[in-house]
């Protein structure tokens, strides 16, 4: 151990490094030590937050080899990442290792890695997901985890998969992570307010920035530049962003899936140029249980307009409210409880990596995140209702094969899609 390392793990101690000193080897005599190398695929903002955290929750984790399909991400994110003091010393990629392109993830996932993390678009995800389970590495999963059912059915595969092999498997659902949230949940769970009727789920925010067109760009690189505007790449705002919400949903009624969705939704004020693709800029959804119980949901992204992300939860005995930017939770009814504490709630997006090393280390329980399909596919379910203006059933839905991804990925001519009419069913749902 170097004497930064041995700093490192002093310090990790509080948090993990007394657990990873008890920690039994999970891979066996023949493997020479006990790193855990990661791989990153798609170096942006979340890409970089997530190996930093990586990083962070355990002093034997080694970034060791990154992928990105553009090579400025990548380069910023290693020099980044070299540059920040406190894990500059568990960086190991030479450029060997730094790999470019629409295939860079086969190469990362081929390095030697032990965990994958998964940072790019989500149009990308299930194929990625797939090829990290197949090769039998563990995985950071960002959400969503797909755009469409075709690619909902492969991530349910690869969730098997990864079951069947005794892999970890974490999404970046990080309000699971969140202490309060997981309080909140525990107490819905004792029965405080009895069983849940309703859920009433806002995210309400401003839009997600633009690239504007260099002229060396082709139509390819445009959109992945400017993914979040468009569909095929990201699923719209609300699989994008708003599936947040709607995996609170899912996570409050424990597990629980609608058989009925409709929904509203359009391109109220969103500018219309190239960089705002083909996304809406609100839905509203209203999901139908089996029993008679409703949630719904509300998302926007529109300039100086009101914000807010809160849930408020109706049980037969009384009804709680979370705002996990408050941080404010509490039930009302005949056992009322807020979640009260001296200090601030631990940072999720860090908990999430630390438990995720824990696990990989075999001194917690594995992680299966098995839950982050079905709330993607809600979102979908969502997006669908308002772009065709119809109800749409959960066990119809299942059976679509409406695949968003292009004829081929490679950088070059790439048509635009069109903004969606409700009341047109030129596609099929
Ligand atoms: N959990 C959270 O709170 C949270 C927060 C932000 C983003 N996210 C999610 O993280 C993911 C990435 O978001 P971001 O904000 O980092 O976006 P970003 O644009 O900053 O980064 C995405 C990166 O992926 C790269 N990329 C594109 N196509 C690729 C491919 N085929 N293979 C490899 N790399 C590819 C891009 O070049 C870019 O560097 C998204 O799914 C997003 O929804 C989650």
């Amino acid at each position: 151990m170097s004497s930064i390392d041995r700093r490192r793990f002093v310090k990790g101690t509080v948090a993990t490094g007394a657990l990873i000193a008890a920690a039994p080897r999970v891979w066996g005599s023949a493997r020479a030590d006990d790193r855990i190398k990661i791989g990153l695929v798609g170096c942006g903002g979340r890409g970089r937050g997530a190996a930093v955290q990586a990083l962070s929750a355990d002093p034997g984790a080694q970034l060791w080899a990154m992928a990105d399909v553009f090579p400025d991400p990548l380069d910023a994110t290693f020099a980044a990442i070299t540059q920040a003091a406190e894990i500059a010393d568990q960086v190991e990629v030479p450029p060997e290792r730094r790999f470019v392109g629409f295939d860079a993830y086969r190469r990362v996932v081929e390095s030697g890695v032990d965990l994958v993390l998964l940072a790019s678009p989500p149009q990308f995800r299930p194929a990625h997901l797939e090829a990290a389970v197949d090769a039998g590495k563990h995985v950071f999963c960002e959400k969503p985890v797909c755009v469409d059912v075709p690619g909902y059915h492969r991530v349910m595969r690869a969730i098997r998969n990864a079951a069947a092999r005794n892999l970890n498997l974490m999404s970046g659902f990080c309000w699971r992570y969140s202490t309060p949230e997981r309080d909140f949940v525990r107490e819905l769970r004792n029965g405080r307010i009895g069983d849940i009727t309703a859920i009433d789920a806002k995210y309400l925010t401003s839009p997600l920035g633009t690239r504007a067109r260099q002229p060396s760009w082709s139509d390819m690189e445009f959109q992945l530049r400017n993914w979040q505007h468009f569909t095929w790449l990201s699923g719209d705002h609300i699989v994008e962003q708003a599936v947040h919400s709607i995996d609170k949903i899912l996570w409050f009624m424990d597990g629980r899936l609608p058989v009925r969705c409709t929904a509203v939704g359009g391109r109220g004020v969103r500018e219309q140029i190239p960089e705002r693709g083909d996304s809406y800029d609100h839905f509203a959804v209203v999901y139908e249980y089996d029993d008679g119980a409703r949630c719904t949901l509300l998302c926007r992204q529109q300039s100086n307009t009101h914000m807010e992300n809160t849930d408020a939860v109706i049980g037969t005995k009384g009804h709680g409210f979370v705002n996990g930017w408050g941080p404010t939770h509490w039930l009302k009814g005949e056992a009322p409880w807020t979640w009260s504490s001296n200090t601030a709630p631990p940072n999720m997006y860090q908990v999430e990596h630390d438990e995720l090393m824990q696990a990989i280390r075999g001194i917690r329980p594995r992680i299966a995140d098995d839950f982050m399909a079905d709330s993607c596919l809600m979102a979908i379910m969502g997006r669908e209702a308002a772009y065709l203006g119809a109800a749409i059933e959960w066990g119809r839905l299942l059976d679509s094969q409406l695949d968003l991804s292009p004829r081929s990925f490679e950088m070059g001519p790439m048509p635009f899609p069109a903004v969606r009419h409700p009341g047109r069913r030129t596609v099929q749902a």
